[in-house]
């Protein structure tokens, strides 16, 4: 029986890992981390992450082929195959701080595996690293007298949050990076024939490893410069009254642009794609090239304009002042179907509300706890409400910010009812009904659409 052990029980390593322990009965997983109590909670009724279906499969799944432990030693020793599924966050110290990734976590693991591995191993990066980390891991997993054999592969993982479970079921593609030596084809082909067990062997690509390290960069890379694009041109929109979404949909008939991610917002969020691109950058700087670094970068500032050019709006709206409103918050994870709220726009669109001594309620179905966290401090001068309509109780305006399906189900007239005239709405997502909310007597605000105002012609 094939043994396989991921180090880091996250939003990746849970989630693939139950769905590998899933699909191969014959394979046993084991998932360790050194948060006990994230693995306890894998054990549990309560999921340490939200995520559609998640649950149906780590119950099917759970005690039969997949384990959770916090005994990581013994789970290397046993395996054959180790993922490291570790964080990789933006440096925040020293050369780099703001921009490389910080590979400490990683660099840990490895040691980790060599002290402890009595036999051979294939160790997999399933976590997002710079292109060449891998000769990295080799040197740290080969220094000294060790007599056992790494082979190191590259799988980086594509799955979106909130379709995890649907990405990791049928994904477009599964990459996976190996060295072409006898024994690199081995494991890659280890781990191909795992993969196979459920995904056609023609969506498993296999590449040398640094094309699969620079894919997962690049690919995020593109997909923010999608998002940063319409974003840029709803900015020019809503000076030229053009309206983003049919801009949006005229150009992504083109089969050559396609229509996916062209969603004008508030903003990207999410703990990847800023952070693989600083990455990127970051890469690009230490190689010399700074063109290359300079337009990735762009992206990330074309993100910071278009969540701050959201509050001036409210601002401008609302009277230029907003000190002492009760402002409506609808949604606060970086995006709908996750709890997940690691780089939201909203943290800083909070924040600014909050400098401008707005009186902010939040209300998010599955992100209130995590809000909290991430608002530190600042969290003592927030309501933080469950219940949309005593959200909106009062308040002056509501701002929407994460596109959850039940902020488009709500009885919208009530809730006019009960806030202060005039009545604001700002959809930072473009998922209401304006013409029926600005029938109903608000003054309705839009990413990228011509204001719907009841005073302003
Ligand atoms: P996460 O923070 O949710 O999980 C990482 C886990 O690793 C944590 O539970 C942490 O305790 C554990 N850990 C850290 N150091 C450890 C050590 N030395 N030993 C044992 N456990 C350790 O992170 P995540 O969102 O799962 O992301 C992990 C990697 O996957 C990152 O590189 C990220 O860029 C990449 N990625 C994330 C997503 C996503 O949707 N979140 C998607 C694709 C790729
Ligand atoms: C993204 C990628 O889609 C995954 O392939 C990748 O594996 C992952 O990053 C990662 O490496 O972590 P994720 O961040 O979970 O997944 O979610 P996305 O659906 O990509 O959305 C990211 C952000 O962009 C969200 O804030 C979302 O609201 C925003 N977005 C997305 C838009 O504003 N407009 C769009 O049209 C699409």
């Amino acid at each position: 029986m094939l043994k396989i052990c991921c180090i880091g029980a996250g939003y990746v390593g849970g989630p693939t890992m139950a769905m590998i322990a899933k699909k191969c009965p014959d394979v046993e997983v084991t998932v360790v981390d050194v948060n006990e109590r994230r693995i306890a909670a894998w054990q549990s009724d309560d999921l340490p992450i939200y995520e559609p279906g998640l649950d149906e499969v780590v119950k099917e799944a759970l005690g039969r082929n997949l384990f959770f432990s916090t005994d990581i030693d013994r789970a290397i020793r046993a395996a054959d195959v180790i993922f490291v599924s570790v964080n990789t966050p933006t440096k925040t110290f020293g050369a780099g701080a703001g921009c490389a990734a910080d590979l400490q976590y990683w660099e840990l693991c490895a040691r980790r595996i060599r002290e402890v591995a009595e036999s051979d191993k294939i160790v997999v990066e399933k976590s997002t690293l710079p292109v060449r980390t891998a000769e990295a891991m080799e040197r740290v997993l080969h220094a000294g007298d060790h007599g056992a054999h790494f082979e190191v592969l590259s799988n980086p993982e594509f799955l979106a949050e909130g379709t995890a479970m649907a990405d990791l079921e049928n994904p477009d593609r599964v990459l996976i990076g190996g060295h072409d030596t006898p024994s690199g084809r081995k494991a890659l082909q280890t781990l191909v024939d795992v993969y196979a067990q459920w995904i056609p062997r023609e969506r498993i690509l296999t590449t040398n490893v640094w094309s699969a390290e620079l894919s997962k960069l690049t690919a995020n890379a593109f997909l923010a410069q999608r998002v940063s694009s319409i974003n840029a041109i709803s900015a020019l929109c809503e000076a030229t009254e053009a309206d983003v979404s049919e801009v949006a949909h005229a150009i992504g008939t083109d089969s050559r642009i396609g229509p996916k991610f062209l969603r004008a917002s508030i903003g990207f969020g999410g703990s990847c794609f800023k952070k693989d691109i600083l990455n990127l950058v970051y890469l690009c700087e230490s190689y010399g090239l700074k063109e290359p670094a300079d337009y990735w970068r762009q992206v990330v500032l074309m993100n910071a304009y278009q969540e701050s050019r959201f509050v001036t709006k409210m601002l401008r709206s609302m009277f230029n002042t907003m000190a002492g409103k009760r402002i409506a918050v609808f949604g606060f994870a970086f995006k709908a179907d996750t709890g997940d709220t690691r780089e939201s726009p909203a943290i800083r669109v909070c924040r600014q509300l909050l400098d401008e001594r707005a009186a902010v309620t939040i209300c998010d179905p599955k992100a209130l706890d995590n809000a909290r966290m991430e608002l530190g401090d600042a969290a003592e001068r927030v309501r933080f409400e469950l219940d949309p309509y005593k959200a909106c109780e009062g308040a002056h305006a509501i701002a929407l910010l994460t596109e959850w399906t039940q902020f488009k189900e709500l009885d919208y007239e009530r809730i006019y009812a009960s806030m202060e005239k005039p009545a604001f709405v700002f959809d930072g997502r473009n998922i209401l009904d304006h013409q029926a909310l600005y029938d109903l007597g608000f003054e309705v605000y839009s990413v990228g659409k011509a204001l719907k105002s009841h005073y302003v012609s």
